[in-house]
């Protein structure tokens, strides 16, 4: 069975203290009730050796945001999976369209990061999602499916520790949502596509996370859709009771 998974995606925001103190917060907030859900928390790479011990890791999961499409040596400011892993973190997002926008991240060298990312044991958060143009010339489904291709020749087995979360750009940071039946269609078009790639039990098993302005008051009609498995939260992820708002979409 699939899971329900709630991840936080911090982005650029939060100096360290500020993030040990919204960690801290979150994990104060979720000490007295299990949640519904997994509930993971993404942070700069900076936050990850201090936050992973505060947290209760039966509860919270942490991750990075991003992580080098190289193994290790002479690539000044990188970050590598292996290092990433050695802070305790378990997760890593990929492909996000904030990456792909302005750090010009491609099809390959996501191929790339992803397998790093899974050779050292880290669980992908891999996002895919079209821009406003391309939504307005209905090219969603092609390009989503353009997409996958950076995960779609894994093996089955290193599939299972793929999370998709899909994220219309138009929606990320907006305010503007897409609507529960939009969600719906495009994640029942992404998971036709799983069963395609890897037959039906491995699409039934993958969680396909929504993304783009979701909030409290709009979690729990994006979550009740069958196959919307949970949600990336940038915005609403920076307020402990925002995100937690979120995470009781699934009580
Ligand atoms: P948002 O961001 O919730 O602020 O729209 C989501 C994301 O980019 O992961």
């Amino acid at each position: 069975m699939r899971k329900n998974i709630v991840a936080g995606n911090w982005k650029m925001n939060k100096t360290l203290q500020e993030g040990i103190e919204l960690a801290k917060e979150l994990n104060q907030i979720l000490s007295t009730e299990t949640p519904h859900c997994d509930v993971i928390i993404c942070t700069p790479f900076i936050h990850l050796a201090s936050v992973t011990p505060l947290v209760d890791a039966a509860k919270i999961g942490v991750g990075a945001e991003n992580c080098a499409d190289k193994e290790s040596g002479a690539y000044t400011g990188e970050v590598s999976a292996a290092m990433v892993k050695s802070t305790g973190a378990q997760y890593v997002i990929l492909g996000h369209s904030e990456r792909r926008a302005y750090y010009h991240e491609t099809i390959e060298t996501l191929a790339e990061k992803v397998k790093l990312a899974l050779a050292n044991g880290l669980k992908v958060i891999f996002c895919i999602g079209e821009v406003l143009e391309e939504r307005e010339a209905n090219r969603q489904n092609e390009v989503v499916a353009a997409q996958l291709a950076s995960v779609f020749s894994l093996t089955a087995q290193d599939f299972a520790n793929i999370i998709l979360a899909y994220e219309p750009v138009w929606a990320i940071g907006t305010g503007k949502t897409a609507t529960p039946e939009q969600a719906q269609e495009m994640h029942a078009y992404i998971r036709s596509l799983i069963a395609k790639n890897y037959g039906n039990e491995v699409a039934e098993d993958t969680s396909i996370l929504y993304g783009g302005s979701c909030k409290p008051s709009n979690a729990k009609e994006l979550f009740a859709n069958p196959d919307v498995d949970g949600g990336l939260i940038g915005g609403a992820a920076l307020k402990a009771a925002d995100f937690k708002g979120i995470i009781d979409a699934f009580n």
